[in-house]
């Protein structure tokens, strides 16, 4: 066996382990349920070795999907007292209970990627068409319900939508999320993973604050974004969004669906037009829009450089591999998820200064698309590198390689098997 196949070997493994047959967790104890993003990027990993496998991922996602056209961030299929909050906090009265937010956008990417590399294309036929209109729908759904003033750009109303949970971004619009009346509750997760590595007590609060105002609005979304205290415009996904909608509009011009592609098309280039309102040439990056204040947040993480996963102009993808070049002076590995120069930086602590696979992957591909292939492949690399150093964790500290969070992470060894399988890489 090469070094190669040993680590694809040792990737599906993880990924067979965390498998529940039509859903994968993306790790035993820390996250018993599905994720919406993580399988949506969890099945690109599985199209490398079973395709219909890859399809059953997404399907499932979207067999939850409400009937407004949101798709929820987790979906509860089984009972599982070792995760908070669970179905009860939620409470949105689901057959099979889910939560009432949502999270990255990355099917429409996901399955586009799917069929474009399917061997199998009957089966893929199948099931794209099956899927073509209810990603469509949760498009449609962001622009209505997320973007009521039509500026293009969506608004997350829980930093769990952006899946950067406590990244620095939300710092200042966080001390505007009361706590009063948060319900006392006993947190999970710490118990799975090292507290260091978590958010503080402090977020949670926030976090479920805002879950029980949602609740309180009986999760009705033509409520919850006017009503929500947090309205944050993160670069980064509606970079997934618009990168969506425009993988989309491929995907149903190949399905021979005119009015799908049209308007997917229409919302990638508003999307991708507006975008630029957020650029910062004192950072060379994007950055963040509070929309309570309509004040752009001075945070250099990384949602303002995963918008080169947008079909973004070729002059603002050169700025951000620079950008990159420069946070690589005060790094061991790429991209770390905030700026290594900053006070707040945390290389151990989720989002506030860890690299994660998963956004290497999708910066590597947008760098590539925009032909800045040098970058994307030492991407690749780093990624490759923090494997060997610390196996398959949820993160990494961008200095010293430590593996952090929960291990034997689905998405990690999905990004791995990924790279591996379409490109020639060394560590
Ligand atoms: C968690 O529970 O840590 C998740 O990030 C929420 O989706």
């Amino acid at each position: 066996m090469t070094e190669k196949s040993e680590l694809i070997a040792r990737a599906q493994e993880v990924m067979r382990r965390n498998d529940r047959g039509h859903y994968t967790v993306p790790t035993h104890g820390l996250y018993p349920f599905q994720w919406n993003w993580d399988s949506a990027l969890s099945a690109l990993g599985f199209s490398h070795f079973d395709e219909a496998r890859a399809w059953t991922e997404i399907d499932t996602l979207f067999a939850h999907q409400w009937e407004d056209g949101m798709v929820p961030h987790i979906i509860f299929h089984e009972q599982d007292d070792g995760y908070f909050p669970g179905p009860e906090v939620w409470a949105t009265g689901r057959e099979t209970p889910t939560t009432g937010i949502t999270q990255p956008p990355v099917a429409g990417f996901a399955m586009h990627r799917l069929f474009e590399r399917a061997k199998d294309k009957t089966l893929a036929e199948k099931h794209a068409r099956a899927l073509l209109p209810r990603v469509h729908a949760w498009h449609e759904w962001f622009f209505r319900c997320r973007d009521p003033q039509g500026t293009g750009l969506v608004a997350v109303i829980h930093p769990w939508e952006t899946g950067r949970d406590n990244s620095v971004d939300w710092d200042a619009a966080f001390e505007r999320v009361p706590t009063d009346g948060v319900q006392p509750f006993t947190r999970r997760d710490t118990q799975h993973a090292n507290p260091a590595h978590r958010p503080t007590d402090e977020q949670y609060k926030r976090y479920i604050y805002l879950v029980q105002l949602f609740r309180s609005l009986g999760w009705d979304n033509s409520k919850l974004h006017d009503a929500s205290p947090f309205q944050m415009v993160d670069p980064g996904f509606n970079a997934i969004l618009a990168r969506s909608c425009h993988d989309l509009a491929d995907q149903a011009d190949t399905l021979d669906e005119p009015a799908i592609a049209a308007r997917s098309r229409a919302f990638a280039t508003k999307a991708t037009a507006a975008m630029d309102t957020l650029w910062s040439d004192v950072h060379g990056q994007h950055l963040c829009l509070d929309r309570t204040t309509n004040t752009l947040t001075d945070s250099p993480s990384i949602g303002g450089i995963l918008t080169v996963f947008a079909p973004i102009h070729s002059t603002r993808a050169r700025a951000l591999k620079e950008r990159i070049e420069t946070l690589s002076t005060s790094c061991e590995y790429l991209v770390p998820s905030h700026d290594p120069t900053t006070p707040e930086f945390d290389g151990l602590r989720y989002w506030r200064g860890p690299v994660w696979l998963i956004v290497n992957y999708m910066i590597a591909d947008g760098l590539e698309r925009a032909g800045q292939t040098e970058m994307a492949e030492r991407i690749m690399a780093d990624c490759l590198r923090l494997i060997h150093e610390s196996g398959f964790a949820e993160y990494y500290d961008p200095i010293t390689a430590e593996g952090c969070g929960g291990g034997h992470f689905t998405w990690t060894a999905a990004m791995v098997i990924e790279i591996l399988r379409t490109h020639e890489v060394m560590a």
